[in-house]
């Protein structure tokens, strides 16, 4: 088979990458990726190289690029967006060229060329849940996205949706919570408590610290979407989420700075992020009942063990606070290309 990886620089995509080769070895898979400052070569340098993996520097948004990436494929996983909420308060217009735009430049190659597509969403589309309660969103929770990450991303959704209802494309969307694991880029919560605990700095925690995220550890999203592409039903939504229970903010960096034997005195109270989403849980008894899907990895194993990557793999984040990162493309790519 051949996949149409887009984002695959990226956290979840690079992931899913080094998921995908190592259980369906003879695959062949493209990675499509503009290499946005989230976008990073060095997560998958081990597949430089290999006669079945190509890197394709380009744009989601330009028909030209995808065109004829998306007829010569089989199935498209689509991952590449703007993903942090915090830079979309800053400002969103790229988030809704790459969410909005991108997905449907690629939706509409996908009903030119009649081919499987897959669509990576988030649990953010459906908004907030209230702190100590049992509810949890679910496949038919109502669309209520209050950033304007989760607005674009819930925009490319509906554009799924509608090209399924009326092209009668064979899609499916999955929409996961908050990944943790390797290769995340170090502005998101755990990435970057573990980085800064480890030169010593503070962790900044916005608000009161109280708010709840639903942590799913990456190597299980990459397989709920193996499973999808193999049993799920076209034109359905699953819910993925992970193992916790309600767990915040607090008491994530606490762990953390349990486990590198710190001090809580590195805790630093921040003004809030304006809007933030007060808890996320999501249900997915759908996605156990029709894909046999369930989260392996527990929470805290797996953040003992992300921690312990970040801390044998300094330089590479390193590399990301100091900008070299950017320069690996140029150097392994353009130089190889001209000679
Ligand atoms: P990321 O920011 O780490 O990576 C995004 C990748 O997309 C980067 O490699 C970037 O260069 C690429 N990209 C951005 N714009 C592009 C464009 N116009 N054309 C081609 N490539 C482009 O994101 P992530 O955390 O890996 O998230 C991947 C997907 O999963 C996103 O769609 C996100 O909304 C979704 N998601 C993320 C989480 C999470 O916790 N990180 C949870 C649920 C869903
Ligand atoms: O729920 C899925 C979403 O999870 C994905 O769709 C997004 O792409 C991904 O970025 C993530 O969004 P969040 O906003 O939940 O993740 P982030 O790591 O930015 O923040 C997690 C929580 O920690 C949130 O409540 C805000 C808080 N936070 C974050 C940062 C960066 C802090 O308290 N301090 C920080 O410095």
């Amino acid at each position: 088979m051949k996949l149409l990886v887009t984002g695959g620089a990226g956290f979840i995509g690079s992931n899913f990458i080094h998921y995908w080769f190592k259980h369906h070895p003879n695959d062949e898979i493209w990675n499509l990726d503009k290499l946005t400052y989230a976008g990073n070569l060095e997560n998958l340098k081990e597949f430089t190289g290999r006669p079945n993996y190509k890197f394709i520097l380009g744009d989601i948004i330009s028909a030209d690029v995808t065109m004829p990436l998306v007829r010569d494929c089989d199935v498209v996983v689509h991952f590449a967006a703007e993903s942090h909420v915090d830079r979309s308060i800053m400002g969103d217009i790229d988030f809704i060229k790459t969410n909005v735009l991108g997905t449907q430049v690629l939706l509409n190659a996908a009903k030119e060329y009649d081919k499987r597509f897959h669509h990576i969403s988030t649990d953010e589309v459906f908004g907030q849940l209230p702190l100590n309660t049992k509810e949890k969103f679910n496949e038919s929770s109502p669309y209520n996205p209050r950033s304007p990450y989760s607005a674009a991303k819930a925009g490319s959704d509906h554009l799924v949706r509608a090209y399924i209802h009326t092209h009668g494309l064979a899609a499916t969307i999955s929409n996961a919570s908050n990944n943790f694991g390797p290769y995340q880029f170090p502005e998101k919560l755990i990435p970057l408590a573990i980085t800064n605990l480890l030169v010593g700095k503070s962790v900044p925690v916005y608000g009161d610290g109280l708010y709840v995220r639903d942590w799913v550890y990456v190597e299980d999203h990459c397989r709920a979407i193996d499973l999808i592409l193999e049993k799920g039903e076209i034109g359905q939504t699953y819910c993925i989420g992970g193992m916790t229970k309600d767990i915040s903010n607090l008491e994530v960096i606490r762990k953390i700075i349990k486990i590198l034997g710190q001090d809580e005195s590195l805790i630093e109270y921040v003004k809030d992020r304006p809007g933030h989403d007060r808890r996320y849980a999501l249900d997915w008894s759908k996605a156990k009942k029709e894909l046999g899907y369930q989260p392996e990895h527990d929470f805290e194993d797996y953040l003992e063990k992300t921690v312990l990557w970040y801390q044998q793999n300094q330089s590479w984040w390193q590399r990301i606070k100091s900008g070299e990162y950017q320069q690996y493309y140029q150097k392994n790519y353009e130089l190889r290309s001209r000679n």
